[in-house]
């Protein structure tokens, strides 16, 4: 069985092969969301992007993003700086290790944010 860590809880758990993240956290008593969003959500139909994590590794072993998942990270300003490794938990599916960081912050200091999107002539 695929295990996942999580990073700032400091706990690894075995989950079912295609077993979906959120739903598994849950069980663990792993909290996703963060302030009024615990009780202020979509209830994992992927509309309100408060459980999004950051994958550390392990991104192989997981579902690819769907249409509704990307378009969701797209229009968040919080998937900023993060855009690899950023994931809705309920979307995902785990087929084998990762290593997840719940609640992650804003990284409006981070250097992909200041970035500017072309050189200077
Ligand atoms: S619970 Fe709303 S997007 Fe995942």
């Amino acid at each position: 069985m695929p295990k996942v860590v999580f990073l700032n809880e400091k706990r690894e758990i075995e989950v079912p092969e295609g077993a979906n993240l959120r739903q598994e956290a849950r069980k663990a008593g792993i909290e996703l969301y963060r302030g009024i969003h615990r009780y202020l959500n979509c209830r994992g139909h992927g509309l309100c992007g408060s459980c999004k994590v950051l994958v550390k590794s392990g991104m192989e072993n997981l579902s690819p993003k769907g249409w509704l998942e990307s378009f969701k990270l797209a229009t968040m300003l919080s998937s900023i700086g993060h855009e690899d490794e950023m994931r809705l938990a309920c979307q995902v599916t785990v087929h084998g290790d990762c290593a997840i960081e719940t609640r992650p912050a804003f990284n409006l200091s981070g250097e992909p944010f200041w970035v500017r999107p072309y050189p200077n002539k």
